[in-house]
């Protein structure tokens, strides 16, 4: 890393020397070496929270020295620049909006944007309360919570999995229009299949490849599995919950009885459980205090004056020797251009292919035959915590097959005074009949159909904010999604430099729809690049 090079000083004055590296390297060299030098006051220093190489960390080894323009300051942007920076390139990042983070975008009071065909919507949220319209969680593993760790921006759990949810789906026969606490779904779906089963293997009812001591063991699980009683039924369990909870000396309480096992089966809450063993959706599971755009406002402090914000792009070109990108600068209204050697382009697909560049013809229709997934979000602020106060319900999630599609309850602020839901997070067709309602249809709408779980809604009601990606403008998707057939035809060109022009974000890798597909790509295009530029 080029904040690890020790500079020759005796041979020069130090401004000398500062000079000649913020030549070579750029002003972010020149900063990791200032503090190298001890030049920095502490408070400086603080700022840059200068840490040493992590296990995860970048190592160009050898200084670039070359200028690189990055479209998009989102994550995958932000990430080159901060890397690159590091290793002494000179970098700016075009951005079209006036702020950074793509769509790691937390929406708090006065935020005020308009989507593509709609007026302005104005959050009402109060000081302090926010919601995250894009990603709204971290899995352990990802990458993303290295640059966390790096950067100090304090994380703390979310939620993603709580047996005290509800499932509440409609047009199911017995249990329609009944809110069922997760857990006595699960207890009651788990119980019969696994008495189900365990009968089958015990009466040799199955073909199974098994001796007598291994449909023996079968059994034993499959008992533990379902709670079923020693003659292999399932008669309902404490895991389900209670109808009278236990409490102090005589009151044992009283168990919930099972649902019929034909309302559960129709129910099809058992189709909802997967979800949470999946590998991405597990708990644990971590967001930044305060909001995911500290991750943003992290890269941001370190980045300096290298993004441009207001710079909408509107030629990508390149030759053998260069790039040079057009974008009307927000502030002048008129067209500019900026040239370096290499770019770094980041725009999400769906807005790339709008604009006029010197792509191959290969890359060009790649660009413009990969779809993106529809998502969208609301977040409704409501006076009182009343999942908390009157359900016993901190973090998590309840899922339902109204359009609405799943409530997340804030995985933060707990025993606070208000909150912020999310009030529904759907996707496919359901997010595209969302986005094509208004701002206050889809508040009413959200409202109605979550006051059939939560009957608190409408008294506690104070103000929300919804946002559709695909109406989003710079965005225009809710993240990537490849068929099997365009990951074999069109992805591999995405992955390959066209010329001087690198393709980063989510949609370049095989996370997506995580802001680690975003960071992992841009790490490996500026280990490309470095080395392009290593052995030029
Ligand atoms: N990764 C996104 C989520 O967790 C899609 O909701």
């Amino acid at each position: 890393m080029a904040t690890k090079e020790q500079p020759k000083e005796k041979e020069m004055t130090r401004r000398q020397f500062l000079t000649t590296v913020g030549k070579v390297g750029g002003s972010v060299a020149v900063f990791s070496l200032m503090g190298t030098m001890g030049l920095l006051s502490p408070e400086t220093l603080k700022a840059a929270e200068y840490t040493p190489p992590g296990k995860n960390d970048l190592n160009l080894s050898g200084r670039g020295g070359k200028k690189i323009i990055i479209l998009g300051a989102g994550i995958a942007g932000l990430t080159a620049a901060y890397e690159l920076g590091l290793a002494g390139y000179d970098c700016t990042i075009l951005e079209a909006k006036e702020f950074a983070g793509g769509r790691n975008w937390t929406i708090r009071k006065g935020t005020s944007v308009a989507e593509i065909g709609s007026g302005r919507q104005t959050s009402r949220f109060d000081n302090g309360l926010y919601f995250n319209a894009g990603p709204m969680r971290i899995p352990q593993f990802h990458v993303t919570l290295d640059y966390c760790k790096k950067f100090g921006v304090a994380i703390e759990p979310f939620n993603n999995v709580n047996e005290s949810g509800y499932y509440y789906n409609e047009n199911v026969g017995a249990l329609s229009g009944q809110r069922v606490p997760k857990r006595a779904a699960k207890a009651d779906v788990r119980g019969y299949v696994a008495e189900m089963l365990a009968k089958a293997v015990n009466q040799n009812a199955l073909d199974l490849p098994l001796t007598a001591e291994e449909k023996l063991k079968l059994v034993d699980y499959l008992k533990a599995e379902g709670d079923l009683n020693p003659d292999l039924f399932y008669k309902g369990s404490e895991r389900g919950g209670y109808k009278d909870e236990p409490g102090s000396r005589l009151d044992a309480g009283v168990l919930r009885d099972p649902f019929d096992l034909k309302a559960i089966i129709h129910s099809g809450f058992g189709k909802y459980f997967s979800n949470e063993y999946s590998y991405d959706q597990q708990m644990m599971m971590f967001h930044p205090v305060g909001g995911m755009d500290a991750i943003v406002k992290a890269f941001e402090k370190r980045l300096g004056n290298r993004i441009k914000f207001k710079s909408e792009v509107k030629e990508i070109r390149q030759s053998s020797s260069g790039v040079r990108i057009v974008y009307k600068d927000g502030n002048s209204g008129k067209d500019q251009e900026l040239r370096g050697d290499y770019c770094i382009c980041t725009i999400p697909l769906t807005v790339l292919k709008k604009i006029p560049a010197d792509f191959s013809p290969e890359m060009s229709k790649a660009i413009s035959s990969v779809g993106y997934a529809s998502a969208g979000k609301i977040g409704l602020q409501f006076k009182r915590r009343f999942w908390e106060e009157d359900d016993d319900l901190y973090g998590g999630s309840s899922l339902t097959n109204m359009d609405i599609t799943q409530i997340y309850y804030p995985p933060t602020d707990y025993f606070g005074k208000k909150g912020i839901l999310l009030g529904y997070y759907a996707y496919g067709g359901t997010a595209d009949k969302l986005g094509g309602m208004s701002y206050a249809e889809r508040e009413r709408l959200a409202l109605t159909q979550g006051a059939k779980i939560h009957p608190q809604y409408p008294k506690e009601f104070e103000a929300s904010y919804s946002i559709d990606w695909k109406k989003t403008k710079y965005q225009e998707g809710g993240w990537v999604s490849y068929s099997a057939n365009d990951r074999k035809t069109y992805y591999p060109t995405l992955c390959k430099p066209d010329n001087r022009v690198y393709l980063a974000g989510e949609h370049i890798s095989y996370i997506t729809a995580w802001q680690a597909g975003a960071i992992e790509s841009a790490r490996e295009v500026v280990t490309d690049i470095h080395k392009r530029v290593m052995k030029a």
